[in-house]
């Protein structure tokens, strides 16, 4: 059911083409201002430049969402605490969550502390948003009567490995995302149906996951190689996500497997790889 519409060039042309209050959901990692090379785009701008930037394309995604709707916007340390202030004082929108991606593995530093998470903010238009929070609990470390039998609030640290240069599901992208990171967020904050738009869609993530879950995605992307990668990406069967919440693994303390299946524990049935999102890793017996 889903259908994916796909835009090449530059985010801000392509954001003023699109209808004012027509998109449930934005799932937006824009270049990080820290040098990466994406090809046809080098991501070095001046202090002021990315500022500008990244006001600009945000005053348009603001401007795009619909009243119930809600941005994810990923950001590294550098520009995070200005991006903050854009989005809350400059655009007047509200704060739910500042999420931190504790990416479990990565490059090491030998004086200070090797950097493991990035940020990702959580802003919503208005007060009327959607949160679909049964969609995406995990499982509890205990079952005793004042949990929620259906598993807990994920919070906000969020653990999922980086999609490693050695695993079959890694794309020819610098900065590819986990597709269960962002399934939480689609699964969170929008319904089957809804307009997903990512203004950065890179190796083509979201538009994945998105149509997994029979969303209707928006992408735009810069880099027309990129482009065409993410076009075969979607064109490939699927067969479970990248990635998987490590908490899907938890064994609860308290109470027996069977006990738990005759409770209608939703996240066992997740665990054993039985929900119709299949969040679960292909290696998984
Ligand atoms: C951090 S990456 C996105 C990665 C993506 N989330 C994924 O999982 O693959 C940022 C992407 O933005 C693209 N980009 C840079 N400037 C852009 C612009 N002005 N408009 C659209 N895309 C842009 C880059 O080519 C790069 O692929």
């Amino acid at each position: 059911m889903s259908d994916t519409q796909i835009h090449t060039g530059d985010a801000l042309k392509s954001l003023k083409l699109i209808e004012s209050e027509s998109v449930d959901l934005i799932i937006a990692d824009p270049p990080y201002n820290l040098g990466k090379n994406y090809g046809n785009n080098h991501d070095v701008k001046g202090f002021r430049e990315y500022l500008e930037f990244s006001e600009a394309w945000l005053k348009e995604s603001k401007r795009i969402l619909a009243p119930h709707g809600t941005i994810y916007v990923f950001m590294g340390f550098r520009f995070i605490s200005y991006l903050y202030d854009i989005l809350d004082q400059k655009m007047g929108m509200y704060f739910n969550s500042w999420i931190t991606w504790h990416y479990t593995q990565g490059i090491g530093k030998t004086k200070g502390f090797s950097p493991r998470h990035d940020d990702i903010l959580m802003f919503t238009k208005t007060e009327q948003f959607k949160f679909n929070l049964d969609d995406v609990r995990v499982p509890q470390k205990y079952y005793r009567e004042r949990n929620n039998m259906n598993g807990a609030n994920p919070g906000d640290v969020w653990a999922f490995s980086h999609v490693h240069y050695s695993n079959p599901e890694r794309e020819e992208h610098p900065t590819q995302k986990p597709e269960a990171l962002v399934a939480r967020m689609v699964l969170a904050s929008s319904d089957e149906g809804d307009l997903v738009l990512d203004p950065f869609f890179g190796s083509g993530t979201t538009l994945r996951v998105c149509q997994v879950l029979n969303r209707r995605s928006v992408g735009i992307e810069l880099n027309p190689e990129f482009v065409v990668k993410a076009r075969k990406r979607l064109a490939k069967p699927f067969e479970g996500f990248d990635t998987v919440d490590p908490r899907a693994d938890r064994i609860p303390r308290d109470l027996p497997r069977e006990e738990l299946a005759e409770a209608g524990v939703k996240q066992m049935i997740f665990m054993e790889g039985k929900t119709e999102y299949k969040c679960v890793p292909k290696s998984r017996p």
